[in-house]
């Protein structure tokens, strides 16, 4: 039997399809976590709250990764440090939200977070998140003036 050419597209269209994000094994299961652990403050799309008190992740939380520090504060932060996730699904969230929220942030060199990074950056709470967060984007900032 000879397949229309339609289906024949629609086939190869999804076998084509992009995998999901790097250290993203399960992206359904990303989303899921992330609807019921960080939705509530962050919004669907990291939008934040209107009034600033939950940052605007969105087009934006990629660049702390181009900072020093910036990798662990993504971890470090009590939102993701304090979820009641293992570390392995933390990890997963945070890959998957990055590639999700603010792919065009990413830098080249990004490695995914490993379940052993998280462990070990959650472990460790942040002093003053303001004030490290204010310091990690004075630090953007200065390396984003030409
Ligand atoms: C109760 C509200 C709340 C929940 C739930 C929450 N967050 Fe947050 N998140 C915040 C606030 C507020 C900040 C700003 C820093 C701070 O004050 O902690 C933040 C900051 C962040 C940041 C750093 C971005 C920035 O610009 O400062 C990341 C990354 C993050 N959260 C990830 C998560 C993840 C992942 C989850 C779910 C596992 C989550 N958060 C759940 C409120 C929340």
């Amino acid at each position: 039997m000879r397949w229309p050419t339609g289906v024949l597209l629609l086939t190869t269209a999804a076998f084509c399809w992009p995998g999901e994000p790097a250290g993203v094994e399960n992206a359904e299961r990303a989303r899921v976590n992330y609807m019921l652990n960080c939705q509530g403050c962050h919004g669907p799309d990291g939008a934040g709250t209107a009034d600033g008190v939950v940052p605007v992740m969105k087009d934006f939380v990629g660049k702390f990764l181009s900072v020093e520090n910036g990798r662990e504060f993504l971890v470090r932060v009590p939102g993701s440090a304090n979820a009641a996730l293992s570390d392995e699904a933390l990890a997963e969230v945070l890959n998957w939200m990055l590639a999700e929220v603010s792919p065009g942030e990413i830098p080249d060199d990004f490695r995914p977070y490993s379940s052993d990074e998280v462990k070990r950056l959650r472990s460790v709470p942040l002093q003053d998140v303001i004030v490290e967060r204010s310091r990690l984007i004075a630090l953007m900032d200065a390396s984003e003036k030409p």
